[in-house]
């Protein structure tokens, strides 16, 4: 199959069509590219397990373009959600909800749940209104890294797919933050830069970070996601990233600082990738600094930011990147 990378702005209609024909679309949001079916469509979102040697038991999230499409999708609608979505839709929170029987189970994996987001993407909702709700994971490779330009993902699924909407670089940078309201209390699955602090403001109360769930919900936890192809590490301040750096050049690697610009005196004339200079900016670039990473070096270490809210989120998944590796 060819893979067409076409401007977003220009391709809606086509996307749309195709869509509609039971294929496969890759499409922009503020957080991260997603591999997207009509989520309507059983055979459409088989599609997207195979072009992504996806597992089969990860849920995929249903992308919508309006709140009314949620009586669609849901079976029960709490209140809590028109709150969270009057505040963070569209925007990067998926919101987990009982799945309605319009739902295949193709797309919950067989559960009774469904996570569905409203993408803060001018595209993105012109395709969905245009088509149909969209299933869509990450438009990665199973296990890689998640794209956040259109070359990331033809780098991944080229050949696999026949479209990939361009619409630039990824504003979040990091995937949307999970969120299960079937649970007793309203339940964290996956942090990201709708933080829990901003869903404490709404909710009063959140579980957060396996303290209160015994067990994570969210089959996604349990593969090692996110992980460049090399030696992958994170370093607790510049002083170890420079020490490790130099141990490793040492015994004769190429390794490579990913961190922020704010080190000059302490990194000299070694190897680094910038991530800027804020938490935000880090959480932008961090994703195309691994793929940048892992094409021409062979160890990888990456600062570890400090701090609350967007910075926890990205840590969560820098700590996956490195398989729990902290020098
Ligand atoms: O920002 C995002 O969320 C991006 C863009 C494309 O929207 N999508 C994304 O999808 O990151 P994916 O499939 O790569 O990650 C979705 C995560 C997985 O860990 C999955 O297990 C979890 O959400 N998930 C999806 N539906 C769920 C459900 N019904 N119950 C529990 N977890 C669910
Ligand atoms: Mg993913």
């Amino acid at each position: 199959m060819i893979t067409q990378i076409l401007n977003a702005k220009d391709s809606i209609q086509q996307a749309a069509s195709l869509i509609k024909r039971g294929e496969l679309v890759v499409f922009p949001t503020e957080t991260v590219y997603g591999l997207g079916a009509n989520a309507f469509d059983e055979n459409a979102v088989k599609k997207i397990f195979k072009a992504k040697g996806r597992p089969q038991d990860n849920p995929l999230i249903v992308h919508i373009s309006d709140i009314g499409q949620v009586a669609l999708l849901a079976r029960e609608i709490p209140a809590e959600f028109y709150s969270l979505a009057e505040k963070f839709m569209p925007g990067p929170l998926t919101v987990i909800l009982k799945k309605s029987d319009k739902v295949p189970y193709a797309v919950t994996a067989g559960g009774e749940t469904v996570g569905i987001r409203m993408p803060d993407n001018k595209w993105a909702r012109e395709l969905i209104a245009a088509s149909f709700p969209l299933a869509a994971p990450s438009a990665n490779r199973s296990k890689h890294v998640s794209p956040t330009t259109a070359l990331h993902v033809y780098e991944d699924l080229n050949g696999e797919i026949p479209l990939i909407l361009d619409g630039g670089d990824c504003r979040v940078g990091i995937e949307s933050t999970v969120l299960d309201l079937t649970s007793e209390l309203p339940t964290v699955l996956r942090p990201g830069a709708v933080t829990s602090d901003m869903l404490l403001e709404i909710l009063g109360e959140v579980c957060v970070g396996g303290k209160v769930i015994k067990v994570a919900k969210s089959p996604g936890m349990k593969y090692t996601h996110y992980a460049p192809t090399v030696e992958t590490v994170c370093a607790e301040n510049i002083v170890r990233a420079v020490a490790y750096y130099d141990l490793v050049a040492d015994r004769g690697g190429k390794p490579v600082l990913v961190a922020r610009d704010i080190y000059r005196d302490t990194v000299g004339d070694r190897a680094i990738i910038s991530l800027g200079i804020t938490a935000e900016d880090y959480a932008r670039n961090i994703y195309n600094a691994l793929r940048v990473a892992e094409k021409e070096y062979d160890c990888i270490i990456i600062e570890k930011l400090q701090g609350k809210g967007i910075a926890e989120s990205v840590m969560n998944r820098v700590e996956k990147a490195a398989g729990g590796k902290l020098v």
